[in-house]
């Protein structure tokens, strides 16, 4: 099983980003982690973090016919991107939408999300563990 796992603007700068509201892990970590759990199962994962829309837009493009499931924390992205959206669209690879923190309790325009209505399923406010749950929920779609 092969897995995408995308990370959206400023997501390379957890642990010192409004620790706050998104923690002390580093993005290095958490993806350290995803890949020692994926590995132990014999999956691969890809990590790809943009700053850049058309970076993100460009990787699930080439993910089409070779990537089982995507894992995406679109970031800022979430509250504006078409673009994003319809890429995902266009590919039919099924993805799970992460957000560290809950997006509900915070500012109004975080509560939309351009991916949720597509997305296979949406884990919010866990923190890094949220991505954990995605990869266990990915496993769940793919071999369902
Ligand atoms: C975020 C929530 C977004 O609203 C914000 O722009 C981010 C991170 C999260 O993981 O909680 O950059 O996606």
């Amino acid at each position: 099983m092969k897995i995408l796992l995308l990370n959206g603007p400023n997501l390379n700068m957890l642990g010192k980003r409004e620790p706050d509201k998104y923690g002390h892990t580093t993005l290095d970590e958490i993806v350290d982690g995803l890949t020692a759990k994926a590995s132990a199962r014999q999956w691969s994962l890809v990590h790809v973090q943009s700053n850049s829309e058309a970076e993100l837009i460009n990787q699930i493009h080439a993910a089409m016919g070779n990537t089982d499931a995507i894992i995406i924390n679109p970031a800022a992205f979430t509250h504006t991107s078409v673009a994003l959206r319809d890429a995902l669209l266009s590919v039919s690879i099924p993805f799970i939408e992460v957000h560290l923190s809950n997006v509900h309790a915070r500012e109004s325009f975080r509560h939309h999300s351009y991916f949720s209505d597509i997305a296979a399923g949406v884990i919010v406010g866990f923190g890094a563990r949220g991505y954990e749950l995605a990869l266990d929920a990915a496993a769940d779609i793919v071999n369902n």
